[in-house]
């Protein structure tokens, strides 16, 4: 299964910081903010461009630019939504959708609350949510997406559990999955080791 890792010192520091258990919520958004751009320019380094001549103010010069090809980008609600904002940032004509999705804090099921998608047919589609644990909220929101038109879905996420992959694999085969981190594995009550603890409660104070 393609699962990429981002490679990277400035990504590696940005996660230490986010992972620090004394990090608050504000910095939190900032380093969720930054590390979500570097995913964001990894899991779109295949699309598509096309030449285009302009004229600097020397000589003529054929450049490339992005062929127009809506983007999508789907947050899992609600830790997904501090995801979004590197994509709206650097693809102006991205479309967002939306898929709630919250784990039972006794089972560690997903169960599904909302969902709002744009058309997803023939668009790439950047499904975002930092964690990927059991892989039970990932392969529910892929199944979403598939049934509703999408046929190329990219996951994106900040730190992933083998267990997760390992579902997704095994419900949605061949499903690229960016991640910042592939940790150890999963605790008795489904957190990630080692982890960054609950990403929403961080991310939002509660
Ligand atoms: C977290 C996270 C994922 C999910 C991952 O969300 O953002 O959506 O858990 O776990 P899984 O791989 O075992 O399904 P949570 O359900 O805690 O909801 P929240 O985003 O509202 O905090
Ligand atoms: N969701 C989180 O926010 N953190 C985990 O470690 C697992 C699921």
């Amino acid at each position: 299964m393609p699962v990429h890792v981002l490679d990277h010192p400035l990504a590696a520091h940005i996660l230490t910081h986010l992972r620090d258990k004394t990090t608050k919520p504000a910095t939190f958004r900032t380093l969720s903010y930054q590390l979500s751009l570097l995913l964001a320019i990894e899991s779109t380094a295949d699309i598509e461009i096309e030449e285009k001549i302009i004229h600097t103010p020397l000589e003529a010069l054929t450049g490339h630019v992005l062929r127009h090809q809506p983007l999508v980008v789907v947050p899992i609600l609600r830790a997904g939504l501090g995801m979004v904002q590197p994509f709206t940032d650097m693809f102006p004509d991205v479309a967002v959708g939306y898929i709630g999705l919250e784990r039972d804090h006794e089972t560690a099921k997903a169960r599904s609350y909302y969902c709002k998608l744009p058309p997803l047919a023939g668009r790439h589609v950047f499904l975002v949510d930092p964690m990927l644990a059991t892989g039970g909220s990932a392969v529910q929101a892929l199944t979403v997406v598939k049934a509703q038109g999408a046929s190329d879905v990219r996951l994106v996420c900040i730190v992933s559990a083998p267990e997760g992959v390992a579902e997704v694999e095994k419900y949605h085969p061949g499903t690229v999955i960016h991640t910042a981190a592939l940790d150890r594995g999963l605790n008795a009550k489904k957190y990630i080791l080692p982890g960054l603890g609950d990403f929403g409660d961080r991310l939002y104070g509660t």
